[in-house]
């Protein structure tokens, strides 16, 4: 366990722990939060992680946005400058080789929706509680909501969820059935859901799950045809640099396989 004043960084073999370490503010994101994160994540985690989980300490918020006090005096260029910093987070939690998985027990608002909508997996309770309610400042997202919402779950209700801010929330159930979140359970059963999900990717082969994120995430940014020839690309890649024989030869001797 790291020393970071904002976080707790934990990493185990092939699985690191982010926590969102201020429930007293509900989890809520200044510029010093997000850099400690992104310390985290680009220099202390170690390259054999295979899973990121990203949660916010105690039952109330994973995220309750960015922190609305530390925004009060901030001049065009501060705002600027924050508005990057989160942007960047989100971008290095899309692009990083790890799976990252969300654990959304409680309020994922305003930026904590945004860095939600970055992660690759989505485990919510059913306590959850998705919104957008930046407008009410008289602010827009500035972490990418505005982009990535719409992508996830269209422009209807995207604008919705934007334009009436704190008017609207998504329950739990509700951002499941948007494909805002993959798995929804009790908040008794999230813990252990989450650990499924974990046990799932791990033994899972190793090259294969990060060339499935590389391709799914940049599916968005390419044409059909060429993401079919990045796709095909990969394919063949996992010839030479994954594992297939591996998992091919343990599926037709009916044994578990064991990859690297
Ligand atoms: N920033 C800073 N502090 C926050 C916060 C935030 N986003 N959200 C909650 N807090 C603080 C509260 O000020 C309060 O602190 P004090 O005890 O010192 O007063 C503490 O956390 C507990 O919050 P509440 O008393 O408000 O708890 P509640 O249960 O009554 O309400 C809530 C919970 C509905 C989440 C409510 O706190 C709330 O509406 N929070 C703000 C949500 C929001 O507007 N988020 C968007 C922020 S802007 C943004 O994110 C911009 C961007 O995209 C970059």
């Amino acid at each position: 366990m790291s020393a970071y004043e904002s976080i707790l960084f934990d990493q185990e073999g092939p699985v690191a722990k982010l926590t969102i370490n201020r429930p007293q503010a509900l989890n809520s994101l200044n510029q010093h939060v997000i850099e400690e994160m992104l310390e985290a994540i680009l220099t202390e985690m170690n390259p054999d992680v295979r899973v990121l989980i990203l949660e916010g300490a105690g039952d109330k918020a994973f995220v309750a946005g960015a922190d609305i006090k530390s925004m009060l005096e901030m001049s065009p260029v501060e705002a600027l400058e924050f508005s990057r910093v989160g942007q960047n987070l989100l971008n290095v939690l899309e692009q990083i080789p790890q799976i990252v998985i969300g654990k959304i027990q409680g309020f994922a608002l305003g930026g904590g929706c945004e860095l939600a909508l970055a992660c690759d997996i989505l485990v919510a309770s059913t306590k959850a509680s998705f919104g957008q309610p930046e407008a009410n400042l008289g602010l827009i997202p500035g972490f990418g909501g505005t982009q990535r919402l719409v992508r996830r779950v269209g422009l209807p209700q995207a604008m919705d969820l934007l334009l009436t801010g704190s008017g609207r929330r998504l329950s739990g159930s509700e951002a499941l059935t948007l494909g805002l979140v993959s798995r929804l359970v009790s908040p008794e059963q999230l813990e252990e859901e989450l650990e499924k999900v974990v046990k799932s990717i791990l033994i899972t082969g190793p090259f294969a799950s990060r060339e499935i994120k590389r391709l799914v995430r940049e599916s968005s940014e390419m044409s059909l045809r060429a993401g079919l020839n990045s796709e095909s690309t990969s394919f063949a890649a996992c010839f030479a640099l994954g594992d297939p024989r591996e998992g091919i030869s343990a599926f037709l001797e009916k044994r578990s396989p064991s990859f690297e």
